[in-house]
């Protein structure tokens, strides 16, 4: 008999398949929903989806018909499923806004309607990033800080602006329906299997191509850098915790302890790469935000939560999947 029933949305994507390879380890049983849209069906998700205790169902978190196929009655269900990068924020940020937010609706009128006993909604630092621009907040910065939007004709507050009416709308749909919930702030996760697009397989895949100097944007800035396994440990604490009947809300999951500049980071890359290269630091290309850390003081409190993977070790397993894995043409 599996532990529980879990339904993952985005559940092909990079968070997704680390995810539901903890849950089946564990003996849940797991269904993951995704569209492919930016997914991968790869070996990787083939060999998960062969264990007996995963289904993979295709289909779009805004396509009323999908809530159908699901069923009822799952235990819980962790929302990752988002248009995101910034190629999309750019080009479409209508599509940004209505499928992060039609979508999270859907899903919680189908969690309120008895789809699932417990909900995760997956947020992100974006979502003070504009407050951090106008008011003087601490860094690191805690989950109460105010979330504002100043400028929403900018294409990037598509993201940031669909993401903070997904906490509003989990928030608000847990308390109404008495219901639990919980609200995880993801900063800088990485690790196998991420995509190409991220800073880190960026700058491997320049460095292993013989750029050198290394180009590297924003040097100057400093992002808190956490491993996806040590990110694993504490969405399914914050799910579990409030299940089990502790508190609701939301929690900064990151790494307050592996905060580094862009340059400083890729020079790291390069060490652990083994790679002999300069750096070339050059201007931000989108993100005005210097400095950019998670207290995770209210994870540790209420969680138990403590990231053990350090940037030397994460890099290390991060790099050798990608050297096994190179872009796909
Ligand atoms: N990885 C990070 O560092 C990070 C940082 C901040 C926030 N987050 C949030 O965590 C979540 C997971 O991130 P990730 O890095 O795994 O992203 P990802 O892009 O790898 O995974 C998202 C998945 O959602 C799927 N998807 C997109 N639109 C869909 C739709 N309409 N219906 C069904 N599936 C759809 C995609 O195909 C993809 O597989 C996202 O909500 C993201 O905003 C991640």
């Amino acid at each position: 008999m599996a532990d529980k029933r879990i339904l993952i949305t985005g559940g092909a994507g990079f968070v997704g398949v680390h995810l539901a390879r903890r849950l089946i380890d564990n003996g849940d049983e797991v269904v993951l929903l995704d569209d492919f849209s930016r997914g991968r069906d790869d070996a990787e998700l083939a060999e998960l989806t062969a264990r007996d205790a995963i289904t993979t169902v295709t289909g779009d978190i805004t396509d009323a018909a999908i809530y159908e196929r699901l069923g009822k009655g799952f235990d819980q269900v962790y929302h990752l499923a988002a248009v995101i990068g910034v190629r999309h924020v750019m080009e479409r940020p209508h599509d940004v806004v209505r499928i992060n937010a039609v979508g999270t609706l859907n899903l919680l009128d189908w969690y309120a309607d008895g789809g699932a006993n417990a909900f995760l909604f997956a947020s992100t630092s974006e979502a003070y990033a504009w407050t951090k621009q106008v008011m003087n907040i601490p860094t690191p910065t805690p989950e109460d800080v105010p979330l504002a939007l100043t400028d929403i004709k900018n294409p990037r507050s598509s993201y940031a602006g669909s993401k903070i009416f997904g906490e509003l709308a989990t928030t608000q749909y847990g308390e109404m329906y008495k219901k639990p919930y919980a609200i995880v702030r993801f900063h800088n996760v990485y690790g196998p299997r991420m995509g190409w697009d991220h800073v880190i397989p960026e700058l491997h895949e320049r460095a292993r191509g013989g750029e050198n100097p290394l180009t590297v944007y924003s040097a100057d800035h400093s992002r808190a850098f956490c491993y996806i396994g040590d990110a694993i440990d504490g969405i399914t604490a914050a799910i579990d915790v409030a299940t089990d009947g502790g508190p609701c809300g939301t929690y900064n999951i990151g790494n307050d302890d592996e905060e580094i500049t862009m340059g400083d980071l890729a020079t790291r890359l390069l060490a652990t790469a083994d790679i002999d290269a300069g750096i070339q630091p050059l201007e931000a290309k989108h993100d005005p935000i210097k400095r950019r850390c998670p207290d995770v003081s209210r994870a540790r409190a209420d969680l138990g939560y403590a990231p053990k993977v350090d940037l030397d070790e994460g890099l290390k397993r991060t790099l050798a999947w990608y050297d096994d894995h190179p872009r796909p043409t």
